[in-house]
């Protein structure tokens, strides 16, 4: 019983690989909870923190906002939401915990309103480049489904490894040579 032993592992790995393209896929979702629009204006400035924050554009650069978006003090930020998901630009945006801005936002912390905004306005500039979470999420279910049907194919073998003989033996019981 060895083969289904490693086929009953297999099957685990698969369905472990479809729950984390399932997580994936909906943090992508997630981030279409905020209101984008008002992310950016949040971000560059023309709509004020409720705690008195400063525009993140103060410091910040991100492609897609024309000369205004070329500050350079901190960062570029074109890159954030590919490179910390849904999740991670929550929890960054949460605490804000950085040397150069704890100073300016421990006292002064984004409200859950404007967090979803910004993630929301990230997300949408990183529309702009390839969505690098998106394509995971595509290539884990692809992947998925490749195991699925390797492992379907080597079950049909197995079954007409075992029947063959079984043919064979119905076959020359009855007399029919072949
Ligand atoms: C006073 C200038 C300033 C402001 C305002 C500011 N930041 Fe920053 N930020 C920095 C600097 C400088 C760094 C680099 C790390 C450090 O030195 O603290 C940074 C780092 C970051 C990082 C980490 C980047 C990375 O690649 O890991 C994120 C995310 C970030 N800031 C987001 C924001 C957001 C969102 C806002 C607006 C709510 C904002 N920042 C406002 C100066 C600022």
């Amino acid at each position: 019983m060895e083969t289904s032993g490693w086929r009953a592992e297999l099957y685990r790995l698969t369905l472990a690989l479809a729950f984390l393209a399932l997580v994936l896929s909906s943090s992508v979702a997630l981030a279409a909870t905020g209101d984008a629009n008002r992310g950016e204006q949040l971000f560059t400035g023309s709509q004020a923190m409720a705690n008195g924050g400063s525009p993140c554009i103060a410091c910040h650069a991100l492609a897609g906002l024309g000369t205004a978006g070329t500050a350079s003090y901190g960062p570029d930020l074109s890159g954030l939401y590919a490179d910390y998901e849904a999740e991670g630009v929550a929890a960054v945006l949460e605490s804000l915990a950085f040397p150069s801005m704890e100073a300016i936002y421990t006292n002064r912390p984004l409200t859950e309103e404007e967090r979803l905004d910004l993630t929301a306005f990230f997300a949408q500039s990183a529309e702009k480049q390839p969505p690098a979470s998106q394509s995971l999420a595509g290539l884990i279910l692809l992947g998925v489904i490749i195991v699925f049907t390797l492992v379907g194919l080597s079950g049909l073998r197995r079954f007409k490894g075992a029947r063959r003989p079984l043919v064979e033996q119905a076959k020359k019981q009855r007399g029919v040579m072949q």
